[in-house]
């Protein structure tokens, strides 16, 4: 859970485009190829540490996101048997629940990718096809969009904010998918 020893000036003013700080690429140690594809996705520490202030509002409106994620997830048949054959309704959202507060612990470190790996694996085993895993992920982020611009934040927060959720549920997709 390191930073990279130089730092890249990429943060741009909403309205001039212009640099704004210097930021901090999250990198994590003997992770090379990682490191790279979170660089690629611009995840910074910044982010990391508005996810931490995240948190409470997510944890707020939790029952919400993981309803209308199973409502929608159960409105295909095949995701519904899929769903019943090894697990349950119930159990799930719990599951799920937990790990999106996860993910706004802010701590992308070696346990955060084992479990998402861990989680992938599960997946895969229960014959979840990776298109459905995608809509899924979408299905999610339309969730969390709408929560975010419901806050009533200024414009060039609300952006912020998007910005970091959508790199963040990328990089799930980029483990789970791998
Ligand atoms: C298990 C997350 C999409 C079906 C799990 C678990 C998590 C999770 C955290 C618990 C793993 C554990 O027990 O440690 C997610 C996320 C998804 C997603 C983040 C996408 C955004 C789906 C979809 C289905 C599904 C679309 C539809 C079939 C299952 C099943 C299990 C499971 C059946 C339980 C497997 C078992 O316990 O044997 N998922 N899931 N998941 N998920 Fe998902």
């Amino acid at each position: 859970n390191t930073s990279e020893e130089s730092p890249e000036v990429h943060s741009m003013d909403s309205k001039n485009l212009v640099p704004t700080a210097t930021q901090f690429f999250h990198t994590l140690d003997g992770h090379e190829e990682l490191n790279e594809q979170m660089r690629m996705i611009d995840l910074t520490e910044e982010d990391l540490t508005l996810l931490r202030l995240l948190k409470p509002v997510v944890e707020r409106d939790i029952d919400i996101i993981t309803d209308q994620f199973y409502k929608t997830v159960l409105g295909v048949g095949k995701l519904e048997a899929i769903i019943l054959e090894h697990s349950s309704i119930e159990r799930l959202k719990k599951t799920l629940k937990q790990h999106i507060i996860e993910i706004f612990d802010g701590n992308v470190d070696e346990h955060y990718i084992a479990k998402r790996l861990s989680i992938a694996k599960i997946h895969k085993r229960v014959g979840l096809e990776p298109k459905w895993y995608l809509s899924a992920f979408q299905n999610l982020q339309n969730v969390f969009i709408t929560a975010v611009y419901n806050q009533s934040l200024k414009e060039n927060e609300t952006l912020k904010v998007v910005q970091t959720i959508t790199k963040l549920l990328n990089l799930e997709q980029q483990l789970v998918l791998e």
